[in-house]
């Protein structure tokens, strides 16, 4: 797994409902829906929907987190995060650490019986990608799949046209298991899925290497 010279702290928060506005926002931007399977524009009633169907349920088909980094610039683009915690040192004299609200990931489709779920993670704003934040957060979906909910496998589907998420998937030691035709239309033409999987087994050897 690759390793930053700064590493972005990076922890999973809860998502409640006032953050949905922010992560429609999000989603409808052109440069997001071209990666995902969303076609249309979403409104707060499609979220509200599918926030209903997420919390509560004792086993969910999705589990969903804000990715909440800790980062010391800032930026004037307004809607790149929806939220800012502020910690003050133990004598209350200056902040030292503040948490914003960047992005969404979680593990979807979880199929309790063959222990296996689907990658989804998007980091709301250009200004925060490529800092390692994505790779943190992968970091920490796998420990919920393998140390917490036992599963076996996380999947990835993504289509060919988007290489840089196919990069990303690589570097956090996913690997091509199955290629299917013609899976989505987007622009105009046809696109293929690529496959990838990521094992228990993988991630156990790697922490016994001391690799996450
Ligand atoms: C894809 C995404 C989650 C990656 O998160 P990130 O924090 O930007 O990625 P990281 O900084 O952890 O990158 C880790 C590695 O992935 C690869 N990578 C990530 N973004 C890349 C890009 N735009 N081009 C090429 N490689 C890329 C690189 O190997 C990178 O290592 P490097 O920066 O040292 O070269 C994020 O950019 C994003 O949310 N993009 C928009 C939404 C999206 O595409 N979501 C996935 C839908 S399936």
């Amino acid at each position: 797994m690759k390793e930053y010279k700064t590493k972005i702290p990076v922890k999973l928060g809860s998502i409640d409902r006032d953050s949905l506005l922010h992560f429609m926002m999000w989603r409808n931007q052109p440069s997001i829906m071209k990666r995902t399977r969303q076609w249309k524009l979403l409104t707060m009633e499609d979220q509200e929907i599918w926030y209903d169907s997420i919390v509560g349920a004792k086993w969910p088909e999705s589990i969903m987190f804000t990715i909440e980094a800790s980062l010391v610039e800032n930026t004037t683009d307004k809607t790149s995060s929806f939220f800012t915690h502020q910690f003050k040192n133990k004598d209350k004299s200056e902040v030292n650490l503040s948490w914003q609200g960047v992005g969404v990931a979680g593990l979807c489709y979880i199929d309790y019986i063959a222990r296996s779920a689907e990658l989804s993670i998007y980091i709301g704003s250009k200004s925060y990608q490529r800092k390692g934040i994505g790779t943190a957060t992968v970091q920490l979906l796998k420990e919920w799949a393998f140390n917490k909910m036992n599963l076996r496998k996380i999947w990835a589907e993504v289509y060919d046209h988007v290489e840089p998420v196919h990069e990303f998937v690589k570097a956090n030691g996913f690997k091509e298991v199955g290629r299917l035709p013609d899976t989505v239309f987007k622009d105009g033409d046809y696109q293929n899925s690529i496959y990838y999987a990521y094992y228990d087994t993988e991630y156990m050897h790697e922490k016994a290497m001391g690799k996450v």
